[in-house]
């Protein structure tokens, strides 16, 4: 499905087109989009910094007050996502549980509760995450941090062989997918220079990867290669990749395939089970919004999670794994008699107790994203991005597109996108640009030397911040070319 999902989630609600008319240029019409957006009152349940918050000495509060003072823009819910209101509530119940049962919170259910008890919260959250990745229950776990849960699903599903040993991965993957690929050939005793494959742009002014170039590095490398391992929204240029295309090639070739989803969870509406991804792994900090380092999740087909099937070249039934007591079955979990028997699915995975504070804070989010469908979260995306993308591109008419400062180095096809836009600078440009945003208030990220990732996030950001945004960059990338 995935493919055509691309295509279809567009196709069954094309993305707004907006026209050249003077008029969808005016705050007005940034304000009618707002009053018509069936997801309008989700941006109520976050926290939204005020300026003044933002540039305050210290973290003192007078909510009554400040509750009044004006927001920033805050389009940076790719690196961290806001606070939902609800947080507080979930951490503090989880604290006065701790507080007032002790070690019998671990079992006992109360009435009052939001969350089951301690031992059984980890299944909640992988409840309330399945949808969002479009996963069965089963295939997901709410569990450790991305980097360890990467290392853990390749301590899986990387087996190399001396003939079959490569990893084919992102010349620019985040750096810390990087380590970990490197790390892992390492371990298994071979060469990073020759078992690493890495696939580089054509292009560095505009440093997207095609699908056909990623399919190609694939086939030169079918005979000796055991894992492929991609992001499925890239972090820098903001591109989403053809994951079922990707995956089914992959697959043709008898080569697993694992994908990094830390800026596609919540982002964009994901198929894993039907593109018949491998696994996955994921942090809930960004578009998911459970907090800096909280605790993330991980995703393993149901194929790969079964635990009653002669495995090969080993006396055991299920896919070999680190274990932890955790993962182990769950009647059996407090048995202490040293057989490891894994619960069947992603679970099974599992280490350590998880953190509850942790998933306290998760599911706080995750109940608000259960509220709406990914389905009609994306359709808002599609739409407020390709909004942000209009006023930055056609804005002002007069201005023709090559005497912009800046370029735009996502592509410009929606279904190859989700919720950010990367913006090449001038060169100089940048400082002087993030220097005026900040002054007013506008929370973005960047990555040097000149690229700035602006990234409206569809359940709290709004079309007239959107169109504020414009106003702001535009007006200091002006003044910022003035100042060369
Ligand atoms: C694509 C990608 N992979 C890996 C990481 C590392 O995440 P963590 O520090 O949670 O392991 C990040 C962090 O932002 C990321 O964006």
């Amino acid at each position: 499905m995935g493919s055509r999902q691309h295509v279809r989630d567009i196709k069954s609600g094309p993305p707004l087109h907006y026209t050249d008319d003077i008029r969808a240029y005016k705050k007005e019409y940034a304000e009618a989009l707002d009053a018509q957006d069936p997801l309008r009152s989700f941006r109520d349940e976050f926290i939204i910094p005020s300026k003044k918050d933002l540039t305050r000495k210290t973290l003192a509060v007078d909510e009554g007050k400040e509750a009044l003072d004006p927001k920033c823009i805050y389009f940076c819910g790719n690196s961290l996502g806001v606070q939902p209101y609800s947080t507080r509530r979930y951490i503090e119940q989880y604290l006065r549980t701790w507080a007032t049962k002790g070690v019998t919170g671990h079992f006992v259910p109360h009435e009052d509760q939001l969350l089951p008890p301690f031992v059984d919260v980890d299944t909640a959250a992988s409840k309330l995450m399945a949808p969002i990745v479009g996963a069965s229950q089963s295939e997901v776990a709410v569990m450790g941090t991305l980097t360890v849960n990467l290392h853990l699903l390749m301590a899986s599903f990387y087996r190399p062989t001396k003939e079959k040993f490569k990893i084919i991965l992102e010349g620019k993957a985040f750096p810390s997918d990087h380590y970990a690929v490197e790390s892992q050939i390492r371990h298994h005793n071979f060469d990073p220079k020759e078992a690493m494959v890495l696939i580089e742009p054509e292009n560095l002014d505009k440093p997207t990867l095609s699908t056909e170039q990623i399919l190609k590095v694939i086939d030169d490398n079918a005979s000796s290669t055991a894992l492929v391992l991609l992001s499925a929204i890239q972090f820098y240029t903001g591109q989403y990749f053809d994951i079922e295309r990707i995956t089914a090639h992959a697959h043709s070739k008898g080569i697993m395939i694992g994908w990094d989803c830390a800026h596609a969870a919540g982002n964009v509406d994901l198929r894993l089970h039907d593109w018949n991804v491998d696994f996955a792994a994921w942090c809930n900090y960004k578009y998911l919004n459970s907090g800096p380092g909280g605790i993330a999740g991980l995703f393993v087909h149901d194929r790969h999670g079964r635990v009653d099937e002669k495995q090969p070249d080993s006396d055991e039934t299920f896919r070999p794994r680190f274990s932890g007591w955790w993962g182990g079955d769950i009647r059996t979990r407090f048995n202490m008699e040293n057989k490891f028997q894994p619960q069947p699915g992603a679970a099974g995975f599992q280490l350590s107790n998880p953190s509850v504070l942790d998933i306290n804070a998760v599911v706080a989010s995750l109940e608000i994203f259960n509220r709406a469908t990914m389905k009609e979260i994306r359709q808002k995306s599609l739409n407020l991005t390709g909004y942000l993308e209009h006023l930055l591109l056609k804005y002002p008419l007069d201005a023709p597109p090559e005497d912009k400062p800046f370029t735009l180095i996502t592509p410009s096809n929606p279904a190859e996108r989700g919720a950010q836009l990367s913006l090449r600078l001038q060169p100089g440009l940048l400082d002087h640009v993030l220097h005026q945003l900040e002054e007013n208030g506008v929370v973005i990220d960047e990555r040097k030397p000149d690229v700035v990732r602006v990234a409206p996030a569809p359940l709290y950001n709004t079309y007239a911040e959107v169109w504020e945004f414009s106003q702001i960059f535009l007006q200091a990338c002006k003044d910022a070319v003035n100042a060369r």
